[in-house]
């Protein structure tokens, strides 16, 4: 077993990719400047590149979307930079890298390469030895459906052990989400009220103002439900609805999580509905006759004793009218015989926003001033953030260095997660045109409506 064990060397797969350039180098730079990183890293393309060229597109990359450059930090992240140049179908790049490694013995594979490679490079690690002691991080889609992501397990169980597997879900290392998790059980004021008795209902929004931007053919191949719900709403959704974990002990911690996908329902046709905003049909890459959806919602149950009968809504889609991922776990109302105001008093709510802000409020009514009986909402703030200190990828190749698979998705949860999608994949019900700039066709409220409606996330000015 290979966890827990300081890795000594790191080959990052995919170094002249976008997410390289748009997150990886950034995150590794932080690694480096808080000394968690100090081990050769030994990028690995087809490119063509010098080492010097590389280290030249890290530095773009960081600029443009990292922050900037730490210039202590980058050049000592250049003086570990090692460059691989081959193909992941030729034995002797991975033999080159086999080189590279030296005297390693415990290296981690980053795999950020798209997921068709995963197999064969993954194949390639064990025959040429780079596999031995070693950990592979595999970016996602992990899969398409449950039987492709069964087939994946299989190619990467024959070289690696499940607990030297770690599948990202960049929402697991994301402050907020932890958050979630560190609210429910660090207080106890939520626990009593945290179950049917007491919450009316679960909604989760997932919101982008922005449409595929150039990844057309990736996300014509994917849709809203693979892209964002499966695994990342499904992650948040996991941790506000586990039962109270060991956070110490990884496996105990994914055991809780992957209870609560076991009691989750199976999605019928009646529990989705699909949208595709207009234009989307001439995206470059988009097939002309596409009905991949760029916006679903759908409807949950848990059949287990804490949430039995309590509706769980979760909608995500591109194009809305604002950037925001938001939880509001809604509870009942009191009874109004009280006071009889003009309109009942509004629900209690617990607000939690993920995007774009760190956010965590608690929705209460309050007597208005003056003679009469009647109230208004305020929210208690607990939590109000600007955004994450450590990005989300820094947190988990931190985790993925140091072997703790805490925050990374499990053989089972995954599989668990498709099982649950798999019956409403692809074009199961139609697809809805929605307006740009909109909250989703609205046929979504026709078919799907939660009690009282959605409840849209607000951006706050700050
Ligand atoms: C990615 C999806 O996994 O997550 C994108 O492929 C989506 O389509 C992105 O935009 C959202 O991540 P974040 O961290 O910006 O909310």
């Amino acid at each position: 077993m290979a966890s827990h064990i300081q890795a000594d060397a790191m080959v990052f797969f995919g170094a002249t990719g976008d997410l390289a350039h748009k997150k990886t180098f950034a995150a590794l730079q932080a690694l480096v400047r808080r000394g968690v990183l100090q081990v050769p890293i030994i990028a690995v393309a087809k490119s063509g590149m010098t080492l010097d060229q590389l280290k030249a597109r890290a530095r773009d990359g960081i600029e443009k979307f990292g922050g900037g450059v730490d210039e202590k930090a980058f050049k000592t992240m250049c003086g570990l930079l090692r460059y691989v140049d081959g193909d992941y179908a030729d034995p002797q790049t991975f033999a080159n890298v086999r080189k590279e490694l030296g005297a390693s013995a415990c290296p981690l594979h980053y795999l950020a390469i798209p997921p068709v490679l995963f197999g064969p490079v993954s194949s390639h690690l064990g025959t040429s030895g780079c596999a031995a002691g070693a950990r592979v991080v595999v970016e996602k889609p992990f899969g398409r459906n449950r039987k492709t992501a069964t087939e994946l397990n299989q190619l990467l169980h024959a070289v690696f052990d499940e607990s030297a597997i770690f599948r990202i879900d960049h929402y697991l290392g994301k402050e907020a989400v932890q958050n979630t998790l560190y609210f429910r059980f660090a207080n106890t004021i939520l626990e009593p009220l945290w179950n049917r008795t007491h919450v009316r209902q679960i909604q989760i929004t997932m919101a982008e103002s922005f449409g595929v931007e150039g990844r057309g053919s990736f996300y014509d191949e994917t849709g809203t439900l693979r892209d964002v719900i499966q695994n990342h709403l499904m992650q948040v959704l996991g941790f506000l609805c586990m039962e109270a974990p060991n956070w110490d002990d990884t496996e105990r911690t994914r055991d809780e999580q992957v209870k609560l996908f076991r009691a989750i329902r199976t999605l019928q046709p009646t529990d989705i509905v699909r949208g595709q905003f207009r234009g989307y049909l001439q995206e470059p890459g988009v097939h002309p006759e596409s009905t991949t959806e760029t916006y679903a919602a759908i409807r949950l149950q848990i059949d287990n004793w804490r949430w039995s009968g309590v509706p769980i809504y979760l909608r995500a889609g591109k194009h809305m009218p604002l950037s925001a991922t938001e939880v509001r776990v809604e509870f009942h109302r009191p009874p109004p015989v009280v006071f009889h105001e003009p309109f009942p008093p509004s629900h209690n709510f617990l607000r939690l926003q993920i995007n774009p802000r760190i956010e965590i409020g608690i929705n209460a009514q309050v007597k208005v001033d003056g003679e009469r009986m009647i109230g208004e909402q305020v929210e208690l703030l607990a939590i109000d953030q600007q955004s994450d200190e450590m990005s989300p990828y820094e947190r988990l190749l931190g985790d993925a260095l140091r072997g703790d698979g805490t925050l990374f998705a499990r053989q089972d949860s995954v599989d668990e997660c498709w099982r649950i999608v798999d019956n409403v994949l692809g074009a199961t019900v139609p697809a809805y045109e929605y307006e740009l700039g909109t909250w989703g066709p609205e046929a979504a409220n026709d078919w799907l409506l939660p009690p009282g409606g959605w409840h849209s996330p607000k951006v706050s000015p700050k």
